[in-house]
Formats: C-alpha cells, structure tokens, sequence
C-alpha cells in the first residue's frame, strides 16, 4: 500500500472533490454528495467528486467520497492518483487528512482469491496534493497506511474460510505476522489448556475436527509502566452452533465468527508499528463450535479456569464461554489492570443497530468516554447499552454459578454482563461486532463485500490514549 505527499510528478488522474453550489458553468455537475464528473485541467484528466454542502460536510463524508472516487478510478484501471485534500482540509481542519488517507487507502482493498495462486493485489499509488503546507502531513499519511494494512489484514484473516483458517493455521498465522511487528508471540495447545483449567474453553472446542488453541500476543510498549490492557477477542473459526444447530440459512457467516480475534491482534501490530506507549496483551480462544461425538450439549453443566461453575442452555452461546477463560487467563496470568473483549457475540444486537453500529458495555465511565473519543477519530460506531441490576439476575444458574442464556431476553446485554462476571472487578469493556464485522452489500464506500476490519482502528486509538492515561512507574512505585 502505497500513499504519499505529492512531489508534482506526473499521476494518471487527479481525484478533486468540490461542494454543492454551482461548480462549473454549461455542465450539469453541481457537487452533490458523492456525485461525479469528469473534465480535463491542462491535459490531465480529472474526477470530480462531489461533497454535498457546505455545512453539512463531516469526516465521515469526507471519508466516504474518497473511497468512492479512488474506487471509480480503480475500475477504470487507473495505476496512479493524484488526490487533491485541500478542500476538504479547508473545511474540516488539518488533522482530517490521516481519515482521507485512510479510507482513500481502505478504497484499495481486493479479497484474495483462493482458487488461483495468491493474485498480486492491485498496486495503485496514491498521491497526495494540497497538504504541502501541513507540517505533519508525512506522519498522518504514516498512520494511515499502517491503519489500513492492518484493516486489510483483519478482513483477509475474516474472509479466509474455515477449512483454511482453524485454530492452529490462525496461530500460525498470528504468530508469522506478530513477530514481524516485534510482539511476544505464544500459543498454548489443549493440554496446556487443560493444565490450566480452561475448561469453559476446552469444551465449546472438544472432539472437533481441529484441536483449539489459546493464541497469546504481548505487546510492551511501556516497561517502566506494570498497567497493562487485556485485549480479548473471541476466536471462533468456526460456529455451526454445535448441538443447538444453527439452520441452513444462517451458516452463511459462520467463518466470520473469529473478526473479534482479528480486530484485537491487527489493533495490537498497528499499535507495535507505531511505537505506541502502552502495555498490552492479545488473548485469543481459537476453536471451532461442531457436532462431533464429544461435543457438549445443553443442560450440561461445566467448570471453568475462575473456578465458576457453568451450565448450558445452548451450545451455539459458545462464545461467551471461551472469552470467560480468555478474560481469567488474561488477568491471572498476564496481570491485566482492565480488560477490554470483542465478539460476534449476539443476533440481538444485529436486531437492534443493523449493519453499520456495534453494541458496548462498559462498567467504567472514564474507560467508556475514552473509548467514544476513540470512535470520533476512526468514525466507527458504538453505541451504549445500560446496566442494570435485574440484567443480572437474568443469567443466575439455577443448578451452578451462571448459565450460557438469559431467562428473560435482553440478548446483547446478558451475553455481556456473562463476560464480566469472570472480569474479577477491573474496569470492563465489551464490544459486540456481530453486525458490524460482515456486510453484503457495502454500507459505506471504503468497505468491501465480506469481512469490514470492524474494531481495529477504533481499539488502536483507545488503547493509545488508554496508555496515556494510565502510565506509571512500576519501578519506583510511585504515581506520576
Ligand atoms: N456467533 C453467533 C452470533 C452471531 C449471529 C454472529 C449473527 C453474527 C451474526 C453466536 O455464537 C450465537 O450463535 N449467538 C446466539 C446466542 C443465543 C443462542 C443465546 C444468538 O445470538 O442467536
Ligand atoms: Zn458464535
Ligand atoms: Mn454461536
């Protein structure tokens, strides 16, 4: 992936956006939003883009009318684009060229194809005009590339289907691509599990056709610092439901119920390449969800490595019992301070925010507005649900500690406050990705068919301003 400031050397095609209004005479082009046109200035072949108005031009239009106009270019085969940015800095400020970049970026993105050799992905360079003046523009464009690698990455890993990807290939994988960055990178098998006492874990993944892996990834940004963020992301390679068997029509995704796993580590890698100062560590449950001899069944009741005791309503709510372990191994063996876990958690929350907006849970006001701010930056959406006290009671086991379903709806919200009961008291953040981690068709511009990356670059601004926030000295023990 290629972006760059302009030099003046010659491109293909410029890319120039304009707002609503007239914008030329004797042509019908007026600068609606996402409208296009093309002209000619000295020789040079121009897309325009239109914006909408004035007024009502933000960061996430200005995001979707990039993509939109490096796509058009794309399938017109163009090799080289000059994006002139300065309109757009004009109105929304010079820190809006790193979102510009990125979606512009994004806009490149192919899905590879497994039925032939490994395609070379198309290699357009992007050029960008009208920042020569902006002193960071070099670092913005920086931080672009390196966001949208690792969004590219999180939707290869999603899209990759489950007879290719399954616990051990992903921690191959995982392991390949973290140790290039610099993460400590390590995988505990099922008997090293079982050493453990993972058995939430060990049983949504017992006696399916590959063995599970926990797929661990310490990134340590800030030695001097002993606060550390847990990054829990459910990874499910694949989720037929088990015995509580989902039907034909819902097992078109099943292979994506692993995007929580891939947001969390693409998140982290950026964070590595960055630099970032922060400690934090990715632990990943990897299983696949089947119907085998050996595989649980409802009413059965389970231990875990907390030592909470869990029954099973439904199989196919297996990912809040390997995130359970997830979260304990995070705490009790990485020594996490806060844990933040991600998932395609819950239908409910595809029922209630569609496509484009996930579901949040937090416990901890200051961790949550941080959080938000976050999404301000990446232009993702997060919206929160409440806690309240009768939620809890909804998941009381009547025969154990907790059980896997609600007694009484609530879907989203219980599936989350199940996660944070094994939290042990730390400030807690949940995210459900269910509908926003997958879209056929796009809903925005600088997506794709498939997998969308939901989660990397939200939870890599958090954790940056996270590590910010909670620095100290472990050394001397004393608070600065
Ligand atoms: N991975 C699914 C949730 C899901 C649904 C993801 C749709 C993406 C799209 C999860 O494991 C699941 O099956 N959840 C059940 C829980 C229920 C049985 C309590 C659900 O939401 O139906
Ligand atoms: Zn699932
Ligand atoms: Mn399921």
């Amino acid at each position: 992936m290629n972006i760059c400031v302009s030099n003046g050397e010659a491109v293909q095609f410029e890319l120039r956006f304009a707002c609503e209004g007239k914008v030329q005479e004797d042509v019908p082009f007026t600068g609606e939003f996402l409208s296009k046109w093309i002209t000619f200035d000295g020789g040079i072949p121009v897309l325009l883009m239109g914006l909408g108005k004035r007024a009502e031009l933000d960061r996430k239009r200005a995001r979707r009318a990039a993509a939109k106009g490096v796509s058009t270019l794309i399938e017109m085969e163009v090799s080289s684009i000059g994006i002139d940015v300065s309109l757009i800095l004009g109105v929304l400020g010079e820190g809006s060229l790193r979102a510009v970049a990125e979606s512009a970026l994004l806009a490149l993105y192919r899905l590879p194809g497994w039925h032939f050799e490994e395609k070379a992905r198309r290699e357009t360079a992007l050029f960008i005009k009208g920042a020569e003046e902006i002193t960071d523009a070099q670092e913005q464009l920086e931080e672009a590339r390196r966001l949208a690698e690792q969004v590219c990455r999180a939707r290869d890993l999603v899209n990759a289907p489950s007879n290719l990807l399954y616990p051990q290939t992903m921690a191959e994988e995982m392991v390949r691509l973290g140790q290039k960055v610099g993460l400590s990178m390590s995988v505990l098998d099922e008997k090293q599990a079982a050493e453990l006492g993972m058995e939430a874990f060990l049983t949504v993944g017992k006696d399916a056709a590959q063995p599970p892996r926990l797929i661990v990834a310490r990134y340590d940004g800030d030695p001097e610092s002993s606060e550390r963020i847990a990054l829990v992301g459910k990874g499910i390679t694949c989720d037929t439901g088990g015995y509580c068997l989902k039907p034909a029509s819902s097992m078109g995704g099943i292979k994506g119920d692993m995007a929580g796993a891939a947001a969390v580590f693409c998140a982290l890698c950026a964070l590595a390449e960055s630099g970032a100062r922060v400690n934090a560590t990715v632990v990943i449950p990897a299983a696949e969800n089947r119907i085998a001899p050996g595989s649980f069944l409802p009413g059965d009741i389970i231990g875990s490595m907390s030592g909470k005791k869990i029954e099973i309503g439904n199989t196919d709510a297996e990912g809040r019992l390997v995130l359970a372990d997830a979260v304990t191994y995070a705490i009790r063996r990485e020594h996490a301070t806060a844990v933040l876990d991600i998932a395609t958690l819950t239908g409910a929350v595809v029922s209630m925010f569609g496509f484009t907006t996930a579901g949040l849970l937090c416990d901890d006001e200051e961790m949550c507005a941080d959080f938000l701010r976050a999404a301000e930056l990446s232009d993702e959406q997060y919206w929160r649900l409440p806690i309240f006290p009768e939620y809890e009671r909804m998941i009381d086991g009547k025969l154990s500690d907790v059980s896997n379903v609600s007694t009484d709806g609530c879907g989203t919200i219980t599936a989350g406050l199940f996660i944070r009961r094994f939290a042990e008291g730390l400030p807690w953040m949940h995210l459900d990705i269910a509908g926003t981690a997958w879209t056929d068709p796009p809903r925005w511009e600088y997506q794709s068919k498939g997998a969308t990356g939901a989660g990397v670059t939200t939870i890599y601004h958090f954790c940056r301003r996270w590590g910010e926030a909670h620095r100290n000295s472990a050394q001397s023990g004393a608070e600065n």
